[in-house]
């Protein structure tokens, strides 16, 4: 192969070599950038502000805790059964309701309802909280995460924000949810 005048087999390889790290760069860059930009785009989506149904009231009897699932409003189509998620809906006296996030509000764990001691018991720790989802015991320093929601048309709907955490703001800033995030403890 003749090289153009002027131009060593030194400096193409080199520049051969810079334009494929450019290309290798541009590929990896594709994938940061999404994440990095994630937050927005979600955000423009309006995913977590949306209203999910958790199903016919009829499936929560009066007086009873039931366990329940939605779909995350922000998954990917290839996320499978990931995008499920899972809560702990407590019908209070008919009228009212309280729809706890599943996961410990210690390190997370999922929490499982025991009806015959009305208590939400962990097993990782042993943390416990009353019926309410107020703690009752072991290392949470607070009660159980509760989601904002509302009746309509015979369903129950929550709002599938992003839980709070103990180091973040909990109120929900929505005026129609008919019982607010509790503040943090
Ligand atoms: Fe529940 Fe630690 S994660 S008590």
């Amino acid at each position: 192969m003749t090289l153009p005048e002027g131009l060593s087999r030194r400096t193409l390889l080199v520049k051969l070599g810079i334009a494929f790290n450019a290309a290798i760069a541009a590929v990896l860059a594709v994938p940061i950038v999404r994440y990095l930009m994630s937050p927005v785009i979600h955000e423009r989506k309006g995913g977590y502000d949306a209203w999910v149904s958790l199903g016919n009231l009829e499936q929560f009897p009066p007086g009873q805790t039931r366990f329940a699932t939605y779909r995350n409003p922000v998954v990917n189509p290839w996320d499978g059964t990931t995008g499920d998620i899972a809560c702990w809906v407590r019908n209070v006296d008919g009228k009212s309701f309280q729809v706890f996030a599943i996961n410990c509000a210690h390190l997370g764990c999922p929490v499982r309802w025991f009806p015959q001691s009305s208590l939400f018991l962990c097993p990782c720790h042993g943390g416990a909280y009353y019926q309410d989802g107020s703690r009752a015991s072991g290392p949470p320093e607070r009660g159980l995460f509760e989601y904002g929601y509302k009746l309509e048309s015979g369903r129950l709907f929550i709002k599938a924000e992003e839980m709070p955490t103990p180091g973040s703001a909990c109120k929900s800033k929505n005026s129609d949810i008919v019982r607010e995030i509790k503040p943090c403890a």
